[in-house]
């Protein structure tokens, strides 16, 4: 495929910075934006085509950075506007293309709005934000909860009203029926076009619009603990008015090329959030059963067979094995320290139809950080720890050497580094021809190399046994096969006939012990696989 047929959010590789964590060039202990600069080589040569930021709006930090307090400016911390224009101009001058992270269902509780919005009940804001009075004996309005806990309404004394949040009490919720709100919304999108952004990730985008006449939710039925989990969500997330928008949004990204909008579909199944993408909606959402799918060919063929299908000829799933909010895959999944599962995971990964997503540190095998109570920073993990320890692991300070504090920072990082830098370093890898980040470079390379892979349909054959999930990739002048074996013994597995030709190894990974083909058998090791190119 030549480089100007290439179409970056769909034949290539998305890789999620958590700026605060990538790389601090101030000594401040933060990430900011001139470190994500000194890196782009590095991303480069990794083969990714994206990069999607986290939130680097100015922020008070209470659910760091998804508490935006101005969506048209850069956080101090991270940088000035001015560090923000050499990032785009430097990663478009590598075809690196930017993603920023849009929260736009709730603000910060000091963004300016939401200060004029609690002055009084007049202000021309005061709308902008879901306030209701209290029931007449001065409860509050329904039975609307907060994810993050802690019920969903707050009291103000002054107003003798609530405020809705459905996060964190510092992050109250919009009121998207009031048409200024959807107006400055949508200006935000065009302020960052207009910039030269090339995408946006949608938080928590189908939680926009809730019912106009607030209804109490119904119980559901079951045993749940938490307050949240009992109710059934259909007035407080996915009502119809996201449907308008979404082709809205699309159609001002669709005025400026190549632009891309993902989304972030909240309490919803894949099903419903398949109904948020399309020609005239978003390019993609996200799918979160593959991510929380147990260890298994079984559970992952499922998940893949599901999205993919739901996608079918019209649109293009995405995959996601590790993000902000999630426990890392490594620690999931207790990988093995030869990394030999990590392996079997990627080379899954990035042969399945559909953009992969990485998170940063994934390439060389990161694991989830362990912290103490007293050193919880997550507001999820603080409410609900030991039961929920929040999301603090995933979130350690990016392992680029074996120098203090992982090459991060100078001084000590706001969140601890992972004790296993010392080994596990970007450093240590790129000089280990067998390193997991060179098997992670050599996959993509070969993705980008095999219109199969990059663009082809995929087919899931039968499950042969427990242990192999077994696809094959094609495209008009190419078929592959991927066998995977999730099965920590060996495995074997009759390749399938061929009528015109056989079939040859691609690619087995770079450890010493590799899957082979012996007459019409391939012969894998444990947690073994091998990508397969019919050769005539
Ligand atoms: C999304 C983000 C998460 C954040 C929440 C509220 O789920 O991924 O990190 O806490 O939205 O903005």
């Amino acid at each position: 495929m030549t480089d100007s047929k290439r179409l970056w959010w769909k034949d290539g590789v998305i890789y999620q910075i958590y700026p605060r964590s990538f790389q601090d060039t101030n000594n401040d202990g933060i990430g900011d934006l001139p470190g994500i600069i000194s890196r782009l080589d590095y991303l480069q040569q990794l083969g990714i085509d994206g990069i999607w930021l986290s939130p680097i709006n100015p922020s008070p930090d209470r659910d760091f950075g998804y508490d935006v307090a101005d969506y048209n400016a850069i956080d101090p911390k991270y940088g000035t506007m001015a560090d923000f224009e050499e990032l785009l101009d430097q990663a478009h001058k590598r075809k690196l293309h930017i993603i920023l992270d849009l929260v736009l269902n709730h603000t910060s509780d000091q963004h300016p709005w939401f200060i004029e919005s609690k002055k009084s009940k007049d202000n021309p804001y005061h709308d902008w934000y879901m306030w209701r009075d209290p029931k007449p004996d001065g409860s509050q309005p329904n039975n609307w909860e907060s994810l993050f806990g802690g019920g969903g309404w707050v009291y103000d004394r002054q107003l003798n009203q609530y405020y809705f949040h459905m996060f964190a009490p510092q992050q109250p919720d919009l009121n998207w029926r009031n048409p200024a709100v959807r107006a400055a919304m949508l200006d935000v999108f065009r302020f960052w076009l207009d910039k030269g952004v090339d995408g946006f990730r949608l938080d928590v985008f189908n939680e926009y619009y809730k019912h106009p006449d607030y209804l109490d939710l119904p119980k559901r039925k079951g045993f749940y603990p938490r307050k949240f989990e009992q109710l059934e969500h259909i007035y407080d997330v996915s009502q119809p008015e996201m449907y308008p928008l979404v082709r809205d949004i699309r159609k001002i990204l669709d005025s400026y090329p190549d632009r891309y909008v993902v989304g972030e579909t909240y309490l919803a199944d894949p099903a419903h959030a398949r109904t948020y993408i399309g020609s005239d909606r978003l390019h993609a959402g996200f799918d979160f059963r593959y991510l929380h799918s147990k260890w298994g060919a079984a559970s992952f063929g499922r998940a893949i067979q599901y999205w993919d299908a739901l996608h079918g000829e019209e649109a293009w799933p995405n995959y996601v094995l590790n993000n902000h909010d999630t426990v890392r895959s490594t620690t999931r999944y207790k990988a093995d320290e030869a990394d030999k599962k990590t392996r079997l995971l990627a080379a899954m990964h990035f042969t399945v139809r559909g953009t992969p997503y990485m998170y940063y540190g994934e390439e060389i095998g990161m694991r989830d950080i362990t912290l103490l109570p007293t050193e919880l920073q997550d507001p999820v993990g603080k409410r609900y720890w030991p039961f929920n320890k929040g999301r603090d692991g995933c979130r350690s300070p990016m392992q680029w050497d074996a120098s203090a504090f992982a090459g991060f920072s100078a001084r000590k990082p706001w969140i601890k580094v992972h004790p296993n830098y010392p080994k596990r370093n970007v450093a240590a890898q790129v000089e280990d021809p067998a390193s997991l980040l060179n098997f992670y470079r050599e996959l993509i390379a070969l993705r980008r190399a095999s219109p199969a892979l990059s663009r082809g349909k995929i087919d899931l054959l039968p499950l042969y046994n427990q242990n192999l999930l077994v696809y094959q990739r094609a495209a008009k002048h190419e078929k592959l096969l991927v066998v995977l074996n999730f099965g920590s013994k060996p495995e074997q597995y009759p390749l399938p006939i061929l009528e015109n030709g056989r079939w040859g190894l691609i690619f087995a990974g770079n450890l010493p012990e590799k899957s082979q083909i012996n007459g019409a058998t391939l012969h894998l090791p444990a947690f073994g696989f091998g990508i397969l190119k019919k050769q005539v």
